[in-house]
């Protein structure tokens, strides 16, 4: 490791998964550093949630194991998931923030939303949280007053998302997980989040350390636009990890074929 190379904020070996007698994942390596900007690619069914659930500890592995850096203590040390126990797995949670694909906004308005984590986790006043809150609504590029006291239910699928990142952003979040954060969204908001995903990679951290981005997605455009690292799931395994710009072109089959069927990428590797 180079002396300027950021530390390992997740490193998985030789990671597998299976219900019953189906493997979902079988042999997954990965290691990503801190500041990292990830797309977990692949097919419906190829096992992406999957896998951000097994690197979240949402679900248990089945064989190989997951490091992460736990940022409670100095250094931010590997630790193996499966070793935690309750407790511990959620002090090395209130480092990460996960957007969920629907988002998992509760019954009430954005602020309480935004609040309940600070609330129950950070030992800030009422008048810190709100501003906290105030402050990540506006960072997820939201109108704070029109929409702070609107109920979720009030909200348009944009305006959810955003919320949802602003929630995420209020954690300020070591690492922060994305599941398929533009699927259902029109393409104009679909390329707002975008640049919300962007802009909240970049945002500083309050200790001023670079957060990590993983995000699940078969969105082209924001392939396109983002240019993250690649690591495409296929047939249980990792078949593609490397940068956007070389992503089909390794000679991985399945994905050209997967480009393929990805008109604008393809269009951008003719050959
Ligand atoms: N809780 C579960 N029980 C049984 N099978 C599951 C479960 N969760 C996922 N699977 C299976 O694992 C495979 C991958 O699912 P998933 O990770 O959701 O795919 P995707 O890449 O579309 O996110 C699918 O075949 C799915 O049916
Ligand atoms: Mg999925």
């Amino acid at each position: 490791m180079s002396p300027e190379a950021e530390p390992i904020e997740i490193r998985a070996q030789g990671l597998g998964k299976a219900f019953g007698q189906h493997w979902v994942l079988r042999g997954v390596d990965l290691q990503i550093a801190r500041a990292e900007l990830v797309a977990i690619v692949g097919m419906s069914g190829s096992g992406k949630t999957v896998l951000l659930d097994l690197l979240t500890g949402l679900l248990e592995v089945s064989e190989g194991r997951v490091l992460i850096a736990d940022h409670a203590e100095a250094g931010s040390p590997l630790v193996e998931l499966s070793e935690l126990d309750e407790q511990d797995l959620d002090a090395l949670r209130m480092h990460w923030a996960i957007v969920f694909q629907h988002n998992a906004l509760f019954s009430a308005t954005v602020r309480e939303n935004c609040a309940l984590w600070l609330r129950e986790n950070a030992r800030m006043s009422e008048k810190e949280i709100d501003k906290r809150v105030r402050w990540a609504l506006k960072a997820a590029a939201l109108d704070v007053d029109s929409v702070i006291d609107k109920h979720r239910d009030a909200l348009s699928g944009g305006m959810a998302k955003r919320v949802a990142v602003a929630r995420a952003i209020a954690m300020d979040p070591a690492i922060i997980f994305y599941d398929e954060p533009t699927t259902g969204l029109d393409p104009i908001v679909a390329g707002e989040i975008h640049g919300l995903i962007w802009d909240t990679h970049n945002l500083a951290r309050a200790d001023g350390t670079r957060r990590t981005s993983v995000l699940v997605t078969h969105d082209k455009d924001l392939l396109r636009r983002l240019r993250p690292r690649v690591i495409m799931l296929h047939k249980g395994g990792v078949c593609y990890d490397g940068p956007y710009d070389e992503f089909g072109k390794d000679g991985c089959g399945i994905a050209g074929e997967y480009l393929s069927a990805m008109p604008v990428l393809h269009a951008r590797n003719p050959g």
